[in-house]
Parts: structure tokens; C-alpha cells; sequence
């Protein structure tokens, strides 16, 4: 199986994690245990976690001229990303994001600081016409300016290219977006905030799904954490997640989507690309970090066998 080429418009940011023994109330000082600094940005978590499966993954980012943005270079480059379309910003601190996760659970509250993010631009999307159309998958989500995902979902379109935005931050929709996107990949709270309704279960994430597919993505893929996935192409499939101690739930859907892109690259369909989507999330919330966490392909490959999803079952790749 040749790599499956992945591009992905969108964010970078530099994560500042600090561990504490619950989440903290209001007003609260609490004494966290543990701090440290690591990459981060759902769509740079989301192409690291394509190309450590073995995808060829180029990224379209701004990142700001500062240390942060020197490093998440050096690390894009560290991990075999190419990076001929990532721009530097004068004048504006690289994205960062200020995370807490309660160590008792391994959930987490994110704070986003754009920062650099919000100067990518269409213009951007322009001069990365090759590497978009090139792709088989183009990867977005919601924290770069959203007229600029829109023309790269509308490039990817003209060009063949499948569509998968992770709503992420949830934010309001322009239709036209929607209606240029293949997959689309909320998790619980950001399709409860898209289709107005409650998620909180596999029945409930079925009608949203369907709410959502109705205003114009092909397919819609609900992730419900350590519940797993609702799956929704021409009908609906719930997918369990395996039951786990987690330590660390911090962009544990990033893992999905960087997964599910880089599988349905490979030529599975959608509900046997979200199996093994679910399984390499489920491997990374059992360590501690974002990127830190994402498994590589010598660890998923083993670990997808013994699930029986291993590149001989079905599913429809090559
Ligand atoms: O999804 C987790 C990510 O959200 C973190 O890496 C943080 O940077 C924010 O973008």
C-alpha cells in the first residue's frame, strides 16, 4: 500500500500543560503537580498523528517569529512533515494553549490563544494549490480564520479531494462550508452546539448526526470519548470504544481525526476507516501529553491486529 498524501489548513500551538488533582472552581487557586511544554494545535496533532501512521503529510500554518514558532518548525520537520507552506508572522506570538487536566480522570479543560492562526488566509490556501491538489484527504478544523478553511475545502472540491473538517472549536457554520465538506467530524459538545441538540449517548449523537449530514456533509462521524464513535454514512453505526484506564484525554480526537484521515487515505470506508480511527485514540489516552501520546505505525499495526482490524480484514482497502 502506497502512503496515502494528507494535507492539512489549519492550526499550530504550543501547549502548556499543567496536571492538578481535580479541575479547579471559579475563582480557585489550586497547586497543580505537574507542568510541562509540548506541540499542540488540533490540526498539527491531527497531520503528526497522519504521519507517524505513514502518511505523506504537507501542513499550511502561520506560525509567529518567536521561539515557539522556531521550534514547532523544527518539530513538523523532526516528524517528516513537509513544510514548504509554513509561513512566519512578524509581530504576533505563535498559538499557545494553556491546558489543565485533572489527574485523577485525565480530563481537561483547553484554553485557546490563537495568536499567529489567525493570519492564515486564502492567499495562503492559493500558493499551497499543489500540495492540496494533490491530496487525497485534506484536513480542517475551526481555529484559523474560517473563510480561509472554506476556500481550502473549495479548492480540495474542484480538485477530487475528500473534505474532513473537525468543528473544533464549535463555531457557527457558514452553509456553504458545510455543503463543501465530505466528513465531518464533531465530538460530543461541538455537534450538541452544531445541531442544537443533546449528545450524551449513542442514540442522541444518531440524531444529531443526522441533523448535521442534513445541512450538507456527505458522511458525519460523532465522537463520543471513551463511549467511542457514531458513524454516520448512508446508515448508522455505533462503534464501542474499548474500555480503559485513561491518564491523559488531551487531544485524544485529534488522534481520531489525524487516524481517520490518514485510513481513509488508505482506501478503507468510512465505518472500517472509524474502527481503527477508535482503537489508535483509544492508545494514545493512555499517555500522558498531545503529540507525546500518538502512537507510531510499528505500535498500531500490532495493536489493530489483535483487534482483528488489521489490513487484510474488510473494509475496502487495497
Ligand atoms: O485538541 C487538543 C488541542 O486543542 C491542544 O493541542 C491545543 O493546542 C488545542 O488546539
Amino acid at each position: 500500500m502506497s502512503a496515502p498524501k494528507i494535507a492539512m489548513v489549519g492550526s499550530s500551538m504550543v501547549d502548556l500543560v499543567t496536571r492538578v488533582p481535580r479541575l479547579p472552581l471559579a475563582a480557585e487557586t489550586l497547586t497543580g503537580s505537574d507542568f510541562k511544554i509540548g506541540f499542540g494545535g488540533k490540526g498539527s496533532n491531527q497531520a503528526v498523528m497522519a504521519a507517524r501512521l505513514g502518511a505523506e503529510v504537507s501542513v499550511v500554518v502561520k506560525l509567529g517569529r518567536d521561539v515557539f514558532g522556531e521550534q514547532t518548525l523544527d518539530n513538523y520537520q523532526a516528524q517528516g512533515i513537509a513544510t514548504e507552506h509554513v509561513g512566519f508572522v512578524d509581530g504576533v506570538s505563535s498559538g499557545v494553549a494553556p491546558i489543565t487536566v485533572d489527574e485523577a480522570t485525565g480530563q481537561n479543560i483547553v484554553l485557546i490563544v490563537p495568536g499567529a492562526n489567525e493570519r492564515l488566509s486564502a492567499q495562503d490556501v492559493q500558493a499551497a494549490e499543489d500540495v492540496i491538489s494533490s491530496a487525497a484527504v485534506l484536513i480542517c478544523q475551526l481555529e484559523v480564520p474560517v473563510a480561509t478553511t472554506q476556500a481550502a475545502f473549495a479548492l480540495a472540491r474542484e480538485r477530487g479531494v475528500t473534505t474532513l473538517l473537525n468543528p473544533a472549536p464549535a463555531a457557527e457554520l457558514p452553509e456553504a462550508l458545510l455543503d463543501l465538506t465530505d466528513v465531518l467530524v464533531p465530538n460530543e459538545v461541538e455537534a450538541a452546539q452544531l445541531s442544537g441538540l443533546t449528545v450524551t449517548n449513542a442514540s442522541e449523537a444518531e440524531a444529531a448526526a443526522r441533523a448535521l449530514k442534513a445541512k450538507g456533509p456527505k458522511q458525519v462521524v460523532v465522537t463520543l470519548g471513551k463511549l467511542g464513535a457514531l458513524v454516520l454514512d448512508d446508515e448508522a453505526t455505533f462503534i464501542e470504544a474499548q474500555t480503559v484506564k485513561a491518564v491523559d484525554t488531551t487531544g485524544a480526537g485529534d488522534a481520531f481525526v489525524g487516524s481517520l484521515a490518514y485510513f481513509l487515505g488508505a482506501g478503507f470506508d468510512l465505518v472500517a476507516a472509524s474502527r481503527r480511527a477508535s482503537a489508535v485514540a483509544t492508545l494514545s489516552v493512555q499517555r500522558e501529553g498531545t503529540q507525546t501520546s500518538f502512537p507510531y505505525a510499528e505500535d498500531v499495526t500490532p495493536h489493530l491486529e489483535s483487534l482483528g482490524l488489521g489490513s487484510s480484514e474488510s473494509g475496502g482497502a487495497a
